[in-house]
């Protein structure tokens, strides 16, 4: 398990995170859901992996603050389930992590991350 942050800790447009992945350096996006709990995201877009602030680092949301958007091709990407409504990936998912809130506290379950290649 790794410590992300209390749910307090959490702005209202999300937080990036650092993880390792076996041996990979990787960056997620740690959000707050409308249902009051948290969503936690792999930043890597579904259409070319890349991270979805590859062009400008931290912005993660389109003009209206209602989707994240990849900077590279305009991919958005509906914050409650990850799923790309528009762009060159329309229909894919971003790919969601593992995570437990216990005690305001957000976790990542980095025993449930599911190897190097998992989708
Ligand atoms: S790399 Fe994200 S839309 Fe192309």
């Amino acid at each position: 398990m790794q410590r992300l942050a209390t749910l307090d800790e959490i702005p209202p447009r999300g937080v990036v995170f650092s993880y390792k992945e076996g041996p990979f350096d990787e960056r997620g996006i740690l959000l707050r859901s409308a249902d009051g709990g948290v969503r936690a995201y792999k930043n890597e877009c579904r259409h070319l992996p890349m991270p979805l602030d590859d062009r400008e680092p931290g912005e993660l949301w389109d003009e209206h603050g209602r989707h994240l958007v990849c900077n590279s091709h305009g991919a958005l990407y509906r914050p409650d389930d990850g799923l790309c409504v528009a762009g060159p990936c329309e229909g894919s998912h971003l790919r969601t992590l593992p995570v437990v809130v216990r005690d305001g506290e957000v976790y990542l379950e980095t025993d449930k991350l599911g190897g190097f290649f998992n989708v």
